[in-house]
């Protein structure tokens, strides 16, 4: 048992936001630990096979999953009935909400269900309003367009690409939607699994009723019964050979993530709900070329926070230099790229993702 607690009550929105908070997924190739964070080779593999396609769905179903009413889940068909893209566990849609937001959320539905997509999302009283809007604005009848389904958090079963013989599952909160289809998958198909399940109380957490169906592998352990959890309350059972998928806030996955580099022969995929803080950075001016704004954007800010002060309606998804969302064109300046999925053109052609790129000298002049 690790003597380090780490507060796993967050900021609500750790707790909440789905796509918008979410996700890093990073690979840290430290061969002596072995622990994979599949997030950078995921990604540029999901940079490679991107599907924009978009599709006009209907909110066919709205349910309430949460005792404190938190979080509902909506399940979208085709208006025409028919089949939709098939997806795998880890898979998201990009849902482009009618105020314009764009925010990803983790598939949470059976796979084998072609006909229907089912999302969950946990309203964020202080948030920047795309769960509030989805709680609010998506009824049952309303139309939503979506992108993808995208997988940047796959689940990969043992012996088919993982060297693990076993699998774990950490989900914290509403990190639960991307864990829901791989532990059923993994039941399905007969892999030796077990399952943490945490959150504030039993009364903020989604699918309870659905993971009881699971069978004992599943611990549902709460901070209200039982205190923050440590490291090893997490991670009880893990040794060698075992594969640890986690999806919950920083905090969380952070406190995970620093066991597992202790622990060879464990691999660990990882999920989170926000972007990491800016790291080597250094302070610079972004100028905008339409209108001559000179903004300055400190050592340990982005680009993109410091834009929405200006200009709040600016499009932002992920946060986390993946979906896209932010892209924009620079005109001059050298640029520090840091996302993970633009291409050697699109970079040459001055494109950048203000959510994580930065500037490698003192000004960058955008076309805004
Ligand atoms: S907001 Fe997603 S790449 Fe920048």
């Amino acid at each position: 048992m690790s003597a380090r607690r780490v507060p796993l009550l967050p900021p609500a929105d750790l707790y909440g936001r789905r796509r918008s908070d979410r996700a890093i997924r990073v690979i840290d190739a430290v061969a002596e630990t072995r622990m994979r964070w599949t997030a950078l080779i995921n990604r540029r593999t999901a940079a490679g096979t991107v599907d924009d396609h978009r599709i006009a769905l209907t909110v066919a179903q709205r349910r309430v999953e949460a005792h404190d009413t938190d979080v509902v889940s909506l399940l979208l068909t085709a208006p025409d009935g028919r089949a939709l893209p098939p997806w795998r566990p880890g898979a998201h849609l990009d849902l482009e909400l009618p105020s314009g937001r764009l925010r990803q959320y983790s598939l949470c539905g059976d796979p084998a269900e072609r006909h229907a997509y089912r999302v969950a999302v946990r309203r964020i009283p202080d948030g920047a309003g795309g769960s509030r809007e989805v709680h609010e604005a998506l009824t049952i009848g309303s139309s939503v367009t979506v992108r993808g389904p995208r997988n940047a958090f796959p689940f990969v079963l043992p012996g088919h690409g993982s060297a693990a013989a076993r699998v774990h599952f950490v989900a914290g909160g509403i990190g639960i939607t991307p864990i829901l289809p791989m532990v059923r998958m993994a039941r399905r198909l007969g892999v030796d699994w077990s399952m943490v399940y945490t959150g504030r109380s039993r009364d903020s957490m989604a699918f309870l009723g659905e993971l009881e169906l699971l069978g004992s592998r599943v611990s549902i352990r709460t901070d209200d019964e039982s205190g923050l959890p440590e490291a090893g309350d997490l991670l009880a059972g893990v040794d060698t050979a075992t594969a640890v998928y986690c999806c919950g806030p920083v905090p969380m996955t952070t406190l995970i993530a620093d066991r597992v580099r202790e622990m060879p022969g464990v691999e660990l995929h990882s999920e989170r709900f926000s972007p990491l803080p800016v790291r080597d950075g250094t302070a610079f001016e972004v100028e905008l070329a339409r209108t001559g704004e000179v903004i300055a954007v400190p050592a340990d800010r982005t680009v993109l926070q410091e834009l929405l002060k200006v200009r709040p309606d600016s499009p932002y998804s992920c946060r986390q230099g993946f979906c896209r969302t932010c892209r924009v064109n620079a005109l001059s300046g050298p640029v520090d790229h840091r996302d993970t999925v633009l291409t050697d053109a699109e970079r040459a052609a001055g494109d950048l993702l203000i959510c994580v790129s930065r500037c490698a000298g003192e000004r960058l002049v955008l076309d805004l």
